[in-house]
């Protein structure tokens, strides 16, 4: 794909600045905001380093990993930060249409707002709609419920039967996790679009 911008009522999606670093390390950095995530609280080197790795993978060509900023398009803050990327499972043989996958973080102060949700739709929509998308994934903790309702109100079905487990983060003492595997097809999202 090609790192394309978007927009919704309320938010921007836009590329990584290096300028955004006060508030990629303020979520990067905060163990509570980071308890069901896969990455240890940043330090100020690993979060110019992540910046520093979102611009570059915006630029490429395939862009397989697109970072997004989530800015308020009224007061221009950022409000936290989405991925969608080509599944790993591309590099598999025999699957010619892309699987894509969802992830999502805000800044604490942005939460509760609707703002995941919003951000993650349009996503979605982008994925099918532009990108010829044969299935949107995304994936979480077990115990993370605000993450995975967003999966739900994207229009995402859990897949009960896809046992995954995923490294604990340092507030979880690194103890191995349920994975849930939320997904929802070309198909199904074309029923209520
Ligand atoms: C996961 C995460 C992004 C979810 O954030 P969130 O704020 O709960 O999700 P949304 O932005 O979609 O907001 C939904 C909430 O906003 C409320 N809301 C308030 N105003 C709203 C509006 N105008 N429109 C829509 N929803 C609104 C909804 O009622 C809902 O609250 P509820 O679940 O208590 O009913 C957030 O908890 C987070 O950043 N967690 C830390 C990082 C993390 O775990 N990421 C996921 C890893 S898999």
């Amino acid at each position: 794909m090609t790192f394309t911008e978007l927009e919704t009522p309320r938010l921007r999606l836009r590329k990584f600045r290096e300028s955004d670093f006060a508030a990629v390390h303020s979520w990067a950095s905060d163990q509570e905001n980071l308890r069901y995530m896969l990455f240890d609280p940043h330090t100020a080197d690993d979060t110019r380093g992540f910046i520093r790795f979102a611009i570059a993978a915006a630029e490429a060509a395939p862009c397989v990993n697109a970072q997004y900023i989530i800015e308020a398009r009224d007061s221009g803050a950022v409000a936290g930060g989405a991925g969608l990327s080509l599944s790993d499972d591309m590099d598999g043989g025999g699957i010619t249409q892309p699987i894509f996958e969802l992830g999502w973080i805000l800044l604490r102060g942005a939460q509760g707002l609707g703002f995941a949700t919003e951000a993650a739709c349009e996503l979605t929509r982008f994925a099918f709609d532009e990108q010829h998308a044969a299935t949107v994934t995304a994936t979480c903790d077990a115990e993370n419920v605000r993450s995975y309702r967003v999966m739900e109100r994207l229009g995402m079905r859990l897949f009960p039967e896809i046992k995954r487990k995923r490294r604990g983060s340092v507030l979880l003492g690194y103890a191995e996790r349920d994975e849930l595997f939320y997904a929802v097809t070309r198909e199904q999202y074309y029923l209520s679009h």
